[in-house]
């Protein structure tokens, strides 16, 4: 198996053999959705949760396609490699039609392709810089769409201008970051943007929102406006890939004394056990 890295269309092949046809619409129109599901030692993490979103998008682009967990597991579990922390990408599009039409055809069978790599860890103990950025993408941002061109243009002005995000402003408040969920902390309270079609539901999202509530934390999942954005006393992202990450620097700005915040640590100790807990 060790060199048939990833999964197509029920085959097991080397990357260098897996092949679409260029009428996917996957790749004509961006017809498709994706999961990225973290393993920690061989076992995925929350992978319930992941294809409960996953159906979800699927839903969402009246995609018809239905596989238990077991069936989901029978196809995954075997591209896990070596190795403490890998992550999956699932990916489904809506398939091959025979001519090029916005509409859906009237018979299609989806492409279902998953690989496997591992997490490279962020190095972001030390906190990281963000930038605001109107969020420009379109109304249905809680599906998992493969079609990324607003995510990346944003992500591409952060990393242009050496920061890790771009943290996205809506009518005067924030959503999410261009790949990741926004927290901040003031005067001890967690609040996050609550779950709309503003924002996708992260996974990992919903793991702190449990762990800090389960650890005496008040959590609020309200609305942030930016200037409580601007005079948060900590700022995370959080992510599949990425986990926790603390911003230290929001548009040149320190965000609170400019250093990582006591309530990330202890919030990134308790993921950390968790993480070990269920893997
Ligand atoms: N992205 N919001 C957006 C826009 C994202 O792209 C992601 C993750 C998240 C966090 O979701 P989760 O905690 O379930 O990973 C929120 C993945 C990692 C990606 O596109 O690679």
């Amino acid at each position: 198996m060790k060199d048939k890295n990833v999964y197509l269309n029920g085959e097991y092949l080397p990357l260098s053999e897996a092949k679409i046809s260029v009428l996917d619409r996957g790749f004509l129109f961006g017809d498709g959705i994706y999961e990225v599901i973290p393993a920690y030692s061989g076992t995925l993490f929350c992978l319930e949760a992941h294809l409960q979103r996953l159906n979800n998008s699927l839903k969402g682009i009246r995609l018809e396609l239905f596989l238990s967990t077991q069936q989901w597991l029978d196809i995954l579990q075997p591209l896990l490699i070596e190795g403490d922390a890998q992550y999956i990408y699932l990916q489904i599009t809506r398939g091959v039609a025979d001519k090029r039409d916005h509409a859906f055809p009237a018979q299609c069978e989806p492409t279902i392709f998953a690989m496997c790599s591992a997490i490279v860890p962020f190095e972001g103990e030390q906190g990281v810089k963000a930038i605001t950025l109107d969020d420009v993408r379109w109304e249905l941002c809680n599906i998992k769409a493969t079609t990324l061109l607003g995510n990346l243009l944003l992500r591409q002005q952060a990393v242009e201008k050496q920061c890790a995000e771009a943290i996205l402003i809506k009518d005067g408040y924030a959503t999410e970051g261009a790949a990741s969920n926004v927290f901040v902390v003031i005067e001890g309270v967690l609040l996050t943007p609550p779950k709309s079609r503003d924002i996708l539901a992260g996974i990992t999202r919903d793991v702190i929102i449990e762990l800090a509530k389960a650890n005496g934390l008040t959590v609020s999942e309200s609305s942030i406006a930016i200037e409580e954005l601007q005079n948060a006393d900590e700022i995370w992202l959080s992510s599949s890939t990425r986990e926790i990450l603390p911003v230290i620097s929001l548009d040149n700005q320190p965000v609170g004394d400019g250093q990582v915040g006591p309530v990330w640590k202890m919030m990134q100790q308790l993921f950390q056990d968790y993480k070990r807990a269920v893997s």
